[in-house]
């Protein structure tokens, strides 16, 4: 570990044990929502008192000036560090982070991130609560929305973007927010796909998968690390040492602080890890710095620093020093991390009262581009691109056709409902000749309605009758020449504690559109589906029936211009799945990587070999309907086999593959030229193949680029079980195979030999 700075370790020097306890508190401001039951707790005495190190979810500078003169008041005047969530957008919402992340693009993920950070610092916020980097492989979980998707690569470029977007190149500079890498691992492999439940991860797939990203979002800088709410193969997260202080720490190098999740030290009670007393001091020990909300450390701390604990029943023996010293190692990487952030020097970081940040046109105009980038576009038989002038009248049909709150997407703890535009308004500032019928309710029955509606104004219940509803929806549609419908979920079906059994678009709405979308399509007219969601959903046939699909997400405050902008071309789609859309809604947990069974699928249904007996032959039984990487262009790409410069290397060397990419359409587009690795042979079994680069190649029609894909051995390397229980990195000589193309399953390869 670095050396505590000098102005730490004098500080610390003058600290009582209160105090240095009172660093590691942590306490929501009680100002917006709270993601756990709430705790009222009289802030500003405690901040006064010198018993508060942070506070977070602060809505207002007002807010953070007042609470930041009473901790400057305090005898050692130490400033609080602030921090909020901040985790796709601040008061200016950019897509949902699965949106983000199907953007391929990460100077725009980069760039969405550091106007987010300009707007949280101008309110005082010095840490944002993300990126969550969590792997998602089970679409059933509803933080799928805030997280990068399935793959370890892709999520480990996201980490460092965002860490780059917020931090910038010092996170003291004035509009830049240190990062909080989170949830610190394995959350999003909960069993089941619901929420807070436990998760099982072999131990190379724990090292190759879902610590990547954390490793790469250590080594761009994060100063900060939320730990899980969960329990990994049996250890729940907070107060998982080996991990946090052994992995984290110990290995990868982690200087920063770990936080606690909302009220997680005082879960670890209903985990079966013991009393307030056990728990506070698993937790201190395993390396969690930060105690956010539930007080333990505050009420428990101070007497076991005199006296240790000995609690046999949960196998604890923590004598009192060992206690004492972790409160200081913990103390000091809190202070530490508060000087690195500059906050001794200057304890608001640059932001001052009256300072107008928030909705800046230019962040807006981003927000717009991001919108735009996000949408997957499904299928396209021609219909899109479709400019105002050629749509004719456009009915635009579905619950949230003219809806601004569902917009922003969950987690916009700061965002402003009032501020988005709605697809109807994007459409008819676009210059389409728009009308707006909701056609069904969101969804059945009214208590799921009063479920989403826990986040006021998400959903609301018309007061006519489905058959009312249809009608007036067929009504206009007939009258149109274009039925764009709007399809999916409501923001509030994903997000925290969102879990959902059945991951379709809710069944009112496949009835409409199955009833309306034939009889439009007979009658000649176009009908485009634009799918808002949170999470991969099992589309069916759907798409079929529509003669464009879009997978929008849902893209923020600017989604309605972003999604105009692109329906009438003016942008491109440029989107490719980070997560693939299963072919069923039982088929979950799927990712592009998974291994391949001793009896792999033969192409079609066959006994004795991996399959369901009830899924179609077209589909893989455990690959997605659309799979990962894949998204389609207004242009088509022709793409050639992988050529090795050498298909024979030794030693150290890099193996080189290039591919061509032919633009053979006639408009413009980026291609997404992704190369993957699938090696035969190895020790143990390996992921089917792992994703290990990609190339955006913005092409001219009729012109040719080349992707150059540069691997060395570390790429092919891989984490194996030793018998003592450590992993080692190995890498195994032999054949590999090279596959590269427009998404994870239509690849073609070369095979290359690498002898040792
Ligand atoms: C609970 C969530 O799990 C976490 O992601 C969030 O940062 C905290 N609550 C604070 O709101």
């Amino acid at each position: 570990m670095e050396a505590v700075p000098a102005p730490v370790a004098a500080l610390m020097a003058r600290m009582t044990l209160r105090e240095k306890i009172g660093q590691l508190m942590l306490y929501p401001a009680g100002e917006g929502p709270a993601t756990g039951a709430g705790r009222p707790t009289a802030l500003g005495e405690q901040v006064a008192a010198g018993a508060v190190g942070s506070i977070f979810g602060t809505k207002s500078f007002e807010t953070v000036e007042r609470f930041q003169r009473l901790a400057l008041s305090t005898r050692l005047s130490i400033p609080l560090l602030f921090a909020e969530d901040v985790i796709h957008g601040h008061r200016t919402l950019f897509p949902l982070p699965i949106g983000l992340a199907s953007t391929w693009d990460m100077d725009l993920v980069e760039a969405c991130s550091a106007a987010a950070a300009a707007e949280a610092a101008a309110e005082g916020i010095h840490q944002a609560y993300a990126p969550m980097i969590d792997l998602c492989r089970d679409a059933r979980w509803g933080r799928v929305a805030e997280s990068p998707g399935e793959d370890p690569w892709l999520a480990s470029r996201y980490a460092e973007a965002v860490v780059r977007g917020f931090q910038g190149e010092d996170p003291a500079a004035p509009g830049r927010l240190s990062a909080c890498l989170k949830h610190f691992v394995g959350y999003g492999a909960a069993v089941g796909g619901r929420d807070y439940d436990a998760a099982e991860i072999a131990l190379h797939t724990l090292h190759d998968d879902f610590l990547a990203p954390f490793a790469a979002g250590v080594a761009a800088g994060a100063q900060g690390i939320m730990a899980g709410f969960h329990a990994l193969n049996g250890m729940p997260m907070h107060a998982h040492r080996a991990l946090i202080e052994g992995w984290l720490r110990g290995e990868v190098g982690f200087e920063g602080v770990v936080v606690s999740d909302y009220t997680a030290i005082a879960e670890l009670s209903p985990h079966g890890l013991g009393n307030q007393r056990a728990r506070a001091v698993q937790a201190l020990l395993a390396g969690v710095d930060l105690d956010m909300t539930d007080g333990d450390y505050a009420a428990v701390l101070p007497a076991l620093a005199e006296r240790g604990l000995e609690d046999p029943e949960c196998g604890l023996s923590a004598p009192a020093e060992a206690i004492r010293a972790a409160i200081d190692a913990a103390c000091a990487r809190v202070l530490t991390v508060k000087h690195r952030l500059g906050l001794f020097e200057d304890p608001f970081k640059g932001a001052r009262p009256g300072v107008q940040a928030a909705l800046l046109p230019e962040t807006r105009a981003l927000a717009r581009r991001a919108a735009a980038a996000c949408a997957v576009l499904l299928e396209n038989d021609g219909t899109l691109p479709l400019a105002p002038e050629q749509a004719g009248k456009v009915a635009l049909i579905g619950p949230l056709g003219d809806d601004r709150t569902n917009m922003i997407g969950t987690w916009a703890v700061a965002g402003v409902p009032e501020a988005a535009i709605s697809l109807r308004e994007g459409l008819a500032a676009a210059g389409y000749d728009v009308a707006c019928a909701e056609g069904c309710r969101l969804d059945q029955p009214d208590w799921i309605i009063d479920r989403l509606n826990f986040v006021p104004g998400t959903a609301t219940l018309p007061t006519d009758d489905e058959a009312t509803l249809a009608a007036r929806a067929m009504a206009l549609a007939e009258g149109a020449d274009t039925a764009i419908f709007v399809l999916g979920e409501a923001k509030e079906h994903t997000g925290e504690c969102a879990s959902r059994l059945s991951i379709t678009v809710p069944a009112a709405q496949v009835a409409l559109f199955s009833t309306m979308a034939p009889t439009l399509r007979r009658a000649g007219k176009r009908v485009i589906l634009l799918v808002l969601a949170g999470r991969p959903l099992a589309l069916g046939d759907l798409p079929s029936m529509a003669d464009a699909t879009l997978y929008a997400w849902f893209a923020g405050t600017e989604m309605g211009s972003g999604i105009a902008e692109l329906i009438a071309g003016r942008a491109e789609p440029a989107a490719r799945l980070a997560m693939s859309l299963p072919a069923h809604p039982g088929q979950v947990p799927i990712h592009h990587g998974a291994a391949e069974t001793g009896r792999p699928w033969p192409g079609k249904w066959q006994k004795f070999t991996t399959n369901y007996i009830d899924l179609d032959d077209a589909q893989h039984p455990a690959r997605g309907r659309y799979p990962f990487g894949y998204g389609l262009s207004w242009t088509r790409f022709d793409v050639s086999p992988p050529r090795l410069d050498s298909d024979q290397l030794a030693g150290e060397a890099e193996a080189v593959a290039r591919v061509t990419v032919t633009n053979a359409g006639d408009r413009p587009g980026t291609a997404v030229v992704q190369a993957y690795v699938h090696d035969p042979v190895a020790r143990i079994q390996r992921p089917a193949q792992r994703l290990v680069g990609y190339r955006r190649l913005f092409l001219a029609p009729g012109t040719v680029g080349e992707a150059a894909f540069r691997l060395t051995r570390a790429d092919l390397s891989y984490s194996l079980p030793q018998p003592d229980g450590s992993v080692s990195r190995v890498w195994d000589p032999g054949s590999f195979e090279i596959r590269t193309g427009l998404n994870a399953r239509d690849t073609r390869s070369a095979t290359l030999y690498w002898s040792a």
